[in-house]
């Protein structure tokens, strides 16, 4: 039976990538001079804060002192709050708040494994705080996905074992982390990108606990 349920938060339960594409977009344009793309964005799904801009300045032959790294996280990171910081429960994806809803209600646990540090503000701003029963964050856990330590701790937390638990993700290096972790995996977004995933969905409307358990655990 389906114990518990880990999920990743930008792309899954709200979509962020938006705000993280504006920010990370201004800095490149503005402080580094480099041009940032969509397919850009695409390829940060998943990566911590300081990844990101590894691969931002890997566009420049510029070398940058690491007081200077930190300032320009600083400064995306100060655009990306102000930009979530209008976020209400009406940015949930949809499915989001109707699945954790059954979850509670049907004694599932849940948690959230992300490499966001933002993500205690984001969640609350969301509203659904009182769905999770526990926090695997970018400042709780510092190795990044595709290693799977966020899931792990997460089902640590929660006292289930990763075969009895799925993760939903959005980014191929967070499908990665979660089989790497020995958990079954539904994809969010396109089956091809997700190729990993146990199956994808668009999103979370698409799924119920009774085809977990179905799907996975019969
Ligand atoms: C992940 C996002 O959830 O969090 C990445 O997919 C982001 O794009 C990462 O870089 C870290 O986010 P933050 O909020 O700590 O800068
Ligand atoms: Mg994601």
């Amino acid at each position: 039976m389906l114990a518990a349920c880990l999920f990743d938060l930008d792309g899954v339960l709200v979509d962020t990538a938006k705000h993280h594409y504006t920010a990370w977009k201004q800095l490149a344009e503005d402080k580094i001079g480099v041009g940032f793309t969509h397919e850009d964005n695409e390829a940060l799904k998943g990566l911590s804060r300081a990844e990101s801009l590894s691969y931002i300045l890997s566009k420049t032959s510029r070398t940058f002192s690491e007081s200077e790294k930190l300032a320009m996280m600083e400064e995306k990171n100060i655009n990306y709050l102000s930009l979530v910081s209008q976020l209400t429960p009406n940015d949930l994806l949809p499915g989001a708040l109707s699945l954790l809803k059954s979850m509670k209600e049907q004694g599932i646990k849940s948690a959230l494994g992300s490499a966001s540090k933002n993500a205690p503000l984001i969640i609350e701003k969301l509203g659904i705080v009182e769905f999770l029963d526990a926090v695997v964050d970018g400042n709780v856990v510092t190795l990044s996905k595709p290693n799977p330590a966020v899931f792990i701790k997460g089902a640590e937390i929660l006292n289930v074992s990763p075969a009895h638990t799925v993760v939903f993700e959005d980014a191929v290096s967070g499908v990665a982390a979660a089989k790497a972790g020995g958990f079954y995996c539904v994809g969010i977004g396109e089956q091809e990108a997700l190729p990993q995933a146990d199956y994808v969905v668009s999103d979370l409307s698409f799924v119920t606990i009774e085809d977990l358990n179905k799907k996975f655990f019969n």
